[in-house]
């Protein structure tokens, strides 16, 4: 670079720390960060909890999916997958899961489908890459109710119900 091109450089440099630093300072004290517009399921603690422990069973299994792929290792590909299809023991009781919204259930019903498709593709055709795709297609499904929902704690509102 020129002598001339430096200084360019370094005015340009210059000017966009400017900015940030303008940037960083203004909307935090003028505004507030804006609020989670996801719709809330609202649950009791414990329930959120145990909706919460399956997230994070389905980022688990992901984790063992995605260690065994490079390895071709199907078979546990598959086995990792079943654990958290439609066949797995559910682990949210009916009381809970009559408080989900029917978008919601439809939703986790397909991204337990997939994992069942998952399970008995990689059995069958034993294609690494047709996995990576398939989990590709379930992470859409992923991203599509977090896009939707939080959870939140409060009561339950149902009537005649225990309030905790
Ligand atoms: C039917 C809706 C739905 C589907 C499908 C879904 N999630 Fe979630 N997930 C949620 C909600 C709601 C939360 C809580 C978000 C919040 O309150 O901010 C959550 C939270 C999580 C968390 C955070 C757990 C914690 O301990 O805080 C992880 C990790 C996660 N999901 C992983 C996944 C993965 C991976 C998949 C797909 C295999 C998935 N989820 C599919 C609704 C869903």
């Amino acid at each position: 670079m020129k002598p001339r091109h430096h200084k360019f450089a370094a005015a340009l440099v210059g000017a966009l720390c400017m900015a940030g630093l303008a940037l960083a300072a203004g909307p935090a004290k003028t505004a507030k960060p804006a609020a989670d517009q996801r719709a809330p399921l609202v649950l009791l603690d414990a329930e959120r909890h145990l909706v919460l422990e399956e997230m994070r069973n389905f980022l688990a299994v992901l984790q063992t999916i995605t260690d065994a792929l490079p390895r071709e290792d199907m078979k546990e590909v598959a086995r990792a997958a079943r654990t958290m299809g439609s066949g797995a023991a559910n682990e949210i009781p009916p009381v809970t899961v009559a408080k989900l919204p029917e978008e919601f259930k439809v939703l986790a019903g397909g991204v337990h489908t997939s994992f069942d498709l998952i399970a008995l593709d990689a059995e069958s055709l034993g294609d690494p890459k047709h996995t990576i795709s398939q989990v590709a297609e379930m992470l859409q499904k992923c991203n599509a109710c977090h896009g939707i929902y939080q959870i939140k704690v409060g009561k339950d509102v149902r009537p005649g119900s225990r309030t905790n």
